[in-house]
């Protein structure tokens, strides 16, 4: 999990958390989708595909023959990405994949020309309000749909409720939006500033909750997920570290004992040109 600038994403992360993604995302954006993309061959642009499970989901949900060009600052996650090929498609047609490095926030207009779509997952919230103004018009300038999945909108709620999760929550969303040496980061404001931009960029924004629902067969993922939150709200708010402790003791006895139901709030956009 990504705690502070410059740490790398795990690939373990990722890996535990694909399956809680892929039912998270919204299929009712990918129908606007299909009625809007040709039956292909689509050439698509993952931005920050970490170990590639953007194009798992949804290649096979398109139809048509498809070529993915996955980028990613990861060399690591690049090579991961770049070992599985999603697929195939919806109607059985081929997909393929290539790879590139890169900064996404620093993409030139060239580095798009001829996409017939632009994706991106679990992304903007990570990002500062000037990376994402760039980001915002490079895929504008793209000129075709943009699917933007999983940005976290700040909205956790874990069932049986505890007196400390609201004083957790609150630092937790004050450490998405600490300050690095690239600015501040976005956070749980990164839905609200991509649809503001996006439609004073004069681009249509469609939104679809797609929310973490993680019960008792998701219990490594809600542990782990635990973990990072509580961690990351006691590095923000360091006098909240006795009483978080006892917390992360009580949750985490729950979360594994399959009494724990956590819902974590993500936003989909779709942004169409
Ligand atoms: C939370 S992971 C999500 C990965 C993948 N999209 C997924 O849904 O599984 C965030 C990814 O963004 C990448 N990343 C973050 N900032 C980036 C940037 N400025 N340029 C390229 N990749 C970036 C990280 O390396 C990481 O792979």
């Amino acid at each position: 999990m990504t705690t502070a600038e410059a740490i790398r994403v795990s690939p373990e992360w990722l890996d535990l958390r694909e399956r809680a993604d892929a039912a998270a995302r919204s299929p009712d954006l990918v129908r606007h989708l299909r009625r809007l993309t040709s039956r292909g061959p689509l050439v698509v642009h993952d931005l920050a595909c970490g170990s590639g499970s953007m194009g798992r989901w949804l290649a096979p949900l398109l139809p048509g023959p498809q070529h993915w060009i996955l980028h990613d600052r990861d060399p690591d996650l690049l090579t991961l990405a770049g070992a599985t090929v999603p697929g195939p498609a919806a109607d059985g047609a081929d997909i393929t994949v290539e790879t590139r490095p890169s900064d996404v926030t620093r993409l030139g207009r060239d580095e798009l020309a001829g996409a017939s779509l632009v994706t991106a997952s679990a992304l903007l919230d990570l990002l500062t309000a000037d990376e994402l103004l760039g980001l915002m018009r490079t895929c504008a300038g793209a000129g075709c749909p943009v699917v933007l999945t999983l940005s976290v909108t700040g909205r956790v709620q874990l069932r049986p409720a505890d007196p400390l999760d609201a004083r957790v929550a609150a630092s937790f969303d004050e450490h998405q939006r600490r300050v690095t040496p690239r600015g501040r980061k976005l956070g749980p404001d990164a839905v609200h500033a991509a649809i503001e931009g996006f439609r004073r960029l004069g681009a249509e924004v469609v939104v679809r909750p797609s929310p973490w629902r993680l019960g008792a067969t998701d219990s490594d993922l809600a542990v782990e997920w635990l973990t990072g939150w509580v961690d990351a709200a006691c590095e923000q708010e360091p006098s909240l570290a006795f009483d978080a402790e006892l917390y992360r003791r009580r949750r985490l006895r729950e979360a594994a004992a399959g009494a724990l139901a956590v819902t974590v709030g993500h936003a989909d956009l779709l942004v169409l040109p």
